[in-house]
């Protein structure tokens, strides 16, 4: 560190996916760029304790519930399938190392100076960057605050204790199953945690304030995966708020309240994931001029910029939804601004996913969305049980909904539960971003036999006139 140059084009603060995307398109635009970055490795939340090493979990319970439960379906006899949790937590720690260390590989390759270290303004000018006791100021004609989300913790009534009472990234490295896992909010992470541990053995119970799971979520996706996660499974109290969490020898006694009446369940961890919050603890913000909004998320304008207009923010700690690409694209658009380009992003085009089996996916508006904002819809849907593909997978549960305005045919909305929902929404997301009409996917040729057909069935249904239902 001592070596670095002392003054950059950019300094990036956060090497998370909106960190260190927008690192390395602003090295290829030709400036001199460094990336202020605390952990002992690069890719933030997402490729450390999020997104990546959730997904390989998710990946090998998947395999072992799949074994376990469906393989005999296929005329294959498996018997005692056995799992060796050590092996399964190692893989995904090789997974997330071989990632990280790309995301380094990538840095050396376009020039992207890590300043290792936590990064606070002394000014609008300056970062300090500190490490092992030490500092060092550094400046730059420009900054981008890419500090991300820290998971929000229930202090006052079941404050974090890194073993029992966990956030996310605790519950990655469970050393062994859970008997009773309960889990506090039927949000993305929730659900996605409470599969892996419930396909490896645990009992899981789902505590949420609201009357329905993934409440953001199309309503019929959300009564839709209710009823095929509760087969799996989940024992979901809806309805129902946290009240208290106490150790009680190696168990917690777990207290909530169910309309006006207190009830208590045990368990021996709870995970809470009730959200996330930006990240912008120890930031001196103040130092540079940069303002919060009441959320406590970084102000910003159309263009990422903040009060001062050579320091932007993107990602988890502005506006909009807390997703690794939505943060990337952010990553892209304020690099290329920077250097003098047109920067954008469609934020109606960002695909949401959970990873459940079944998986989620959307993009666009949901049907209650539309109705608030009084647009005269038609809806098409069609499910995978009547999906050829579908049937040969094995996997039928769930369906696709497409959403276009009643008038002028334009797509406004996807849904999809379904096998592999996170590579199929990808069609329809281009097809937003090119402002396509439902007649658009309807009239797009489909290989057969592919689960994507149920899109382009969907699509047809719009104008009543899918062939296969
Ligand atoms: P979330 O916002 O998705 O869900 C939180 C849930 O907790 C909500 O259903 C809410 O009603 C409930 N809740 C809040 N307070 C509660 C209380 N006191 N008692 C009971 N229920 C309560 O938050 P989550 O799952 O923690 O995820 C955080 C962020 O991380 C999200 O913004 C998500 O987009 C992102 N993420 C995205 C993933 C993906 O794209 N697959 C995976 C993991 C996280």
């Amino acid at each position: 560190m001592t070596d670095s140059p002392k003054h950059f084009d950019l300094i990036v603060i956060g090497a998370g996916p909106g960190g260190y995307v927008a690192a390395i398109r602003a090295a290829q635009l030709g400036l001199n760029v460094a990336c202020v970055e605390s952990r002992a490795t690069l890719g933030g939340t997402c490729l450390n304790v999020g997104c990546i090493p959730s997904k390989a979990l998710l990946q090998s319970s998947e395999a072992f519930s799949h074994v376990s439960h469906k393989i005999a379906e296929h005329g294959i006899k498996v018997s005692g399938a056995t799992f060796d949790l050590k092996k399964m937590l190692g893989r995904k720690n090789d997974i997330v190392t071989g990632l990280t260390r790309g995301i380094e590989g990538l840095f050396k390759k376009n020039k992207v100076t890590w300043l290792k270290g936590r990064g606070s303004f002394v000014d609008a000018h300056t970062v300090a960057v500190s490490a092992g006791g030490k500092a060092t100021n550094y400046t730059a004609k420009n900054f981008i605050i890419a500090t991300g989300s820290e998971p929000v913790e229930l202090k006052a009534i079941a404050p974090f204790d890194g073993e029992t009472i966990v956030s996310s990234t605790e519950a990655l490295e469970f050393d062994q199953v859970p008997d009773h896992l309960v889990v506090v909010g039927a949000g993305v992470i929730g659900l996605e945690l409470g599969s892996v541990w419930l396909r490896l053995g645990a009992k899981v119970t789902v505590i949420e304030a609201l009357d329905r799971i993934l409440p953001p979520m199309d309503g019929m996706v959300s009564a839709a995966m209710q009823k095929i996660l509760a087969k799996q499974g989940f024992n979901f109290l809806l309805g129902c708020k946290l009240q208290s969490a106490k150790k009680s020898g190696k168990s917690l006694k777990i207290q909530y309240d169910q309309a006006g009446k207190s009830e208590e369940i045990k368990a021996d961890r709870m995970l809470v994931a009730v959200g996330r919050r930006p990240l912008t603890a120890g930031l001196d913000l103040a130092k540079a001029g940069v303002t919060l909004s009441q959320s406590g998320r970084v102000d910003i304008d159309a263009h990422f910029r903040t009060k001062i207009p050579h320091i932007y923010a993107i990602g988890d700690v502005v506006d909009g939804p807390m997703l690794a690409h939505k943060a990337e694209d952010e990553g892209v658009a304020a690099a290329e601004i920077i250097a003098g380009k047109a920067g954008h992003v469609n934020y109606e085009a960002i695909p949401n996913v959970v990873y459940t089996w079944p998986e989620v996916a959307s993009v666009g508006l949901t049907e209650e969305q539309c109705k608030t904002k009084n647009l005269a819809i038609r809806t098409g849907q069609f499910p995978f049980l009547a999906n050829g593909r579908a049937r040969c997978l094995g996997d039928t549960d769930g369906f696709v909904k497409i959403i276009a305005d009643e008038k002028t045919d334009r797509l406004l909305g996807c849904h999809i539960v379904g096998p592999t929902a996170s590579e199929l929404i990808a069609e329809v997301a281009v097809a937003f971003e090119f402002g396509a009409s439902a007649e658009d996917l309807a009239r797009s040729c489909h290989a057969h036999p592919t689960l994507a057909e149920a899109i382009k069935e969907a699509a047809m249904g719009v104008e009543k006139r899918t062939i296969h239902m």
